[in-house]
């Protein structure tokens, strides 16, 4: 059924449960597990964007935490970081690499309580070409 799993991460609470649940899933079914995290790039006028080399360290970090937060579960895991617009790359990775799931928060970093789901995870959800399984 599922044998490629694309896990996006951002180092919230709700990622970190995402990337768990995701891993366990992977296990049971036989399942690869790719964490993947996109650094948020600042626009500078309307051609060009720039990323901040902190940002770039603290993705690595949170790649690396999960990463050994799902350690137990021994399934293949590998990882990926690029730079641009979080929802627009998870949903071009999945469809350009043939990801059959992929699992997010339902909620990040950038969680405001009104809101039942976060942008990425909603528009991720809206244009993915695979099946999107929100954790919450
Ligand atoms: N920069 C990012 N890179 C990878 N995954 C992300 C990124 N931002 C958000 N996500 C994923 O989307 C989920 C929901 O986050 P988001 O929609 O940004 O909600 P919020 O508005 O609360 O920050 C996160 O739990 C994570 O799985
Ligand atoms: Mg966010």
């Amino acid at each position: 059924m599922y044998k490629k799993i694309l896990i996006p991460i951002d180092g919230s609470e709700q990622s970190t449960e995402a990337a768990l649940q995701g891993a366990e899933l992977a296990q049971i079914i036989g399942a690869t597990v790719t964490l993947f995290h996109v650094v948020p790039v600042l626009p500078v006028d309307r051609f060009r964007s720039i990323v901040i080399d902190e940002i770039k360290v603290q993705g690595k970090e949170i790649l690396k935490q999960a990463e050994q937060d799902i350690a137990k579960f021994e399934v293949p895991v590998d990882t990926d970081m690029v730079p641009g617009h979080p929802a627009d790359a998870i949903v071009l990775k999945a469809r350009l690499e043939e990801y059959d799931l992929i699992i997010m928060g339902s909620k990040g970093l950038g969680a405001v309580k009104i809101y039942l789901l976060g942008s990425v995870s909603s528009t991720v959800s809206k244009h993915a070409h695979c099946s999107v399984l929100i954790v919450r």
